[in-house]
């Protein structure tokens, strides 16, 4: 497993992390399994897990904090998410932030992540929605400021939007921000354009999420593919959106070298890009995680390969949390 440092903060963290979403709270979880892919991670070199109090209400934390207790001897970099006081997603400008992030409440989830996960300090705690007309408010400000110097966190991040990945810039200004996860996959190019330079230059470390669009670019779903009731994914892959997607999914196909499947190229092309301190996959079986930690074998994609997965960008508009 390959390391990259974690911008100023200056972590060794695995180049490939663990997203820790589906486990919470997608249908087909299983609790065992998700302990057993994690401890398999952890063999592998996994270091960096991304999870959230909104991933069941605390679940997805437990798990972790249950992990963390099975492997003391490691140090494994826990990066966790406040959701916003009135849990809209996504973050909106049209909402005051006192309804979002008020200090009493980025205060109060803290404590509560840090009882979920039975430890006395976050490696990292991140807003779970933004809206960078919320970036001058000196609530969040000094919340993010006391929690550090009072070590109840180490390090303070944004997750923007999705697809609003310059929704971010006003609040990097600040210099508070340490962090910033954002959608980047073979569709979604668009972080290269403004935030990954700025956040190069300025030392903030970048999280990169959702590398298989939700599953998409793992080459698994067909026009058939059907989620339970109350599974995010209907909202996701609607009928509309799984047929466009599908149809651009099998022209990617055609950019994958031969010997290499889909998400392996997915997952590659992320990592060809240098700005990127680690990327999250979402796993809950240890195949998975087997596949997909064995892309960091320090053998990059050759750049006549990335120059044909990059003709795939996709620039989507903003109507999905
Ligand atoms: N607003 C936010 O801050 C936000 C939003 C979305 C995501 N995130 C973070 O980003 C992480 C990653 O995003 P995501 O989990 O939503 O989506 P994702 O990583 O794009 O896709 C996850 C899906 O891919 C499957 N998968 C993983 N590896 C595979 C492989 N090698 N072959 C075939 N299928 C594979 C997973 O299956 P299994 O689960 O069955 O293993 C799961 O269904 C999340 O877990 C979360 O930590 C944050």
């Amino acid at each position: 497993m390959n390391h990259r440092s974690f911008g100023r903060l200056g972590w060794q963290v695995s180049e490939i992390g663990y997203g820790m979403w589906g486990m919470g709270g997608w249908t087909g979880s299983d609790d065992g399994e998700s302990a057993r892919s994690i401890d398999r991670a952890v063999a592998l070199g996994c270091n960096f897990f991304d999870t959230a109090f909104a991933y069941g209400m605390g679940k997805s934390e437990t798990l972790l904090g249950d992990a963390l207790k099975r492997h003391p001897e490691r140090k494994l970099y826990v990066a966790t998410k406040i959701p916003a006081k009135n849990w809209k997603w996504p973050g909106s400008a049209s909402t005051p932030v006192s309804e979002t992030y008020p200090p009493d409440h980025i205060r109060e989830m803290t404590e509560k992540s840090l009882a979920n996960l039975g430890i006395d300090c976050l490696d990292l705690q991140q807003l779970h929605v933004w809206s960078d007309a919320w970036a001058s408010d000196e609530g969040w400000q000094r919340a993010a400021d006391d929690l550090k110097r009072q070590k109840l966190i180490r390090g303070f991040g944004i997750s923007v939007n999705r697809w609003e990945p310059a929704n971010v810039l006003a609040a990097l200004k600040t210099g508070l921000i340490d962090s910033v996860q954002v959608v980047y996959n073979v569709f979604d190019q668009s972080p290269e354009d403004e935030l990954f330079p700025y956040c190069q230059e300025h030392g903030i470390a970048i999280i990169a999420r959702v590398p298989f669009d939700e599953g998409s670019l793992t080459g698994t779903l067909s026009l058939d593919s059907t989620w339970p009731d109350g599974d995010w994914r209907n909202i996701y892959f609607t009928p509309q959106n799984l047929a466009e997607t599908l149809a651009r999914v099998d022209r990617v196909k055609t950019a994958v070298p031969a010997g290499m499947d889909l998400p392996e190229a997915a997952l590659r092309f992320i990592l060809a890009n240098s700005t990127v301190s680690t990327v999250i996959p979402g796993m809950r079986k240890k195949t998975h995680v087997e596949k997909n930690l064995a892309a960091s074998d320090g053998h990059p994609l050759s750049p006549s390969v990335v120059a044909e997965l990059r003709k795939h960008r996709w620039d989507r508009k903003h109507v999905i949390p």
